[in-house]
């Protein structure tokens, strides 16, 4: 089965050979074909160009006048996969109380984990997929989802059961990350290197011999795991085959940078604190700095340095960090716009950026992330408008026709 999407105004990210990320001064150009055709064979790209050129016939033909193509979303961190909601804790901080001080109050993410350990795995499974379906919507076509709400052996496997069966049942590509460490269980507050035997020696082979995630995380934070709690866990982590994406450097920088360089992490994410040495480290290494604008928003906390970031030579990826606590949106074009308007990031290096880097920071860059011949057709059909600059531009508005997942219109 063809499809052949005609008129487009202008198709975005366009890359004749396949690249893994765009860095520095290349996130500045984002390749567009004005006035174009796009061919899908199946769930496939299978050509593109101007119209001039256009093949004549299809199986179907969609004309797009006046509107927009652009690759689908790439969102490298979420946490979905949660039970509940923590508008209490969001009442609570409008009325004086900070994050760290809920956390300490046996709030936050704790506080997700008693929710989440009560809730079966089955209802866990529907508000996950709600939660799933509403970002696939907003145009996120390749999803990372965490486990690390669950914080015991059971309920960490569940969660990863969560994601599996998400994978299962949607047909976007879905990776899957291990944070068992997100926090100390309360039970281990005097005992942490308790818990981190717990993982080392029990979630982290069962989660391994039931094949269950794709990469290894942990929340390297003053309070949470020290750097050498994070040396140990990846450590551990890397004779099972799980690749390291960490958060790090969201209030403190303590060296979490340094040491998932050390492990050759594909990402480290959040980095709403950098400094020189931190940005020093990601030079010659393989790993994509993650910013994610939204959780900045909502708790009101410095934005990732993005201009330092790529001043600096290096490549940066945009998510949303979906999740109970600190980011409560999974929407992408909020993130975009965030990151220009906030992080003074251009149009271009914004898509860039929500796009082929965030397919890098999940393994993807070979499937999605670009308009590619053979890569999957997972894309964005925007409404009418004037200009890509629109879409960050016009922020809080909803600028999507369509979003096509595997060439199916969604
Ligand atoms: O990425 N920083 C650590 N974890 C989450 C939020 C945790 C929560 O408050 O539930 C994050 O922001
Ligand atoms: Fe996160």
């Amino acid at each position: 089965m063809t499809t052949l999407l005609i008129n487009i105004k202008e198709l975005l990210q366009v890359r004749d050979t396949s690249i893994k990320k765009v860095a520095g001064n290349d996130m500045k150009t984002v390749p567009t074909i004005k006035n174009a055709y796009l061919l899908l064979n199946n769930d496939i790209i299978a050509g593109y160009g101007e119209m001039k050129n256009a093949p004549s016939t299809a199986d179907k033909i969609i004309d797009c006048t006046g509107k927009m193509i652009l690759p689908s979303w790439c969102d490298s961190h979420t946490h979905i996969v949660y039970a509940g909601n923590r508008e209490q804790e969001f009442v609570d901080r409008i009325n004086g109380l900070t994050y760290e001080e809920i956390a300490n109050n046996g709030g936050g993410i704790l506080n997700s984990a008693k929710k989440l350990q009560a809730t079966s795995e089955e209802e866990l499974y529907q508000q996950s997929a709600k939660r799933l379906e509403e970002i696939i919507a907003l145009g996120t076509g390749a999803v990372e989802i965490k486990s690390g709400y669950g914080l015991t052996v059971e309920a960490e496997l569940k969660i990863l059961r969560v994601i599996q069966r998400l994978k299962e049942n949607y047909n976007l590509p879905i990776k899957a990350t291990f944070l068992g460490a997100h926090a100390f269980p309360a039970e281990y507050k005097n005992n942490k290197e308790g818990y981190i035997n717990l993982i080392i020696n029990e979630m982290l082979p069962k989660v391994a011999s039931e094949n269950l995630a794709d990469f290894v995380d942990a929340f390297c934070e003053t309070g949470y795991f020290s750097v050498e709690d994070t040396d140990k866990i990846l450590t551990a982590a890397q004779q099972y085959g799980l690749i390291p994406k960490v958060h790090v450097n969201q209030f403190t920088t303590i060296g979490g940078v340094q040491v998932s360089v050390k492990h050759n992490a594909l990402s480290v994410d959040h980095l709403e604190v950098m400094n020189k040495e931190d940005i020093e480290a990601l030079k010659n290494s393989d790993t994509m700095p993650v910013a994610l604008p939204s959780c900045s928003y909502f708790l009101s906390i410095p934005y990732t340095p993005a201009r330092d970031i790529i001043n600096a030579g290096l490549p940066l990826a945009l998510a949303t960090d979906f999740n109970p606590g600190s980011t409560p949106s999974g929407n992408m074009n909020f993130v975009v716009a965030t990151a220009c308007i906030k992080m003074k990031m251009t149009p271009e290096e914004a898509i860039n950026s929500a796009t082929i880097n965030g397919a890098y920071a999940m393994n993807l860059s070979d499937e999605v992330g670009s308009i590619t011949l053979g890569k999957k057709a997972n894309f964005i059909l925007t409404k009418e408008i004037p200009s890509y600059g629109f879409i960050p531009y016009s922020f809080g508005s909803n600028l999507i026709d369509s979003v096509f997942i595997n060439g199916q219109q969604v």
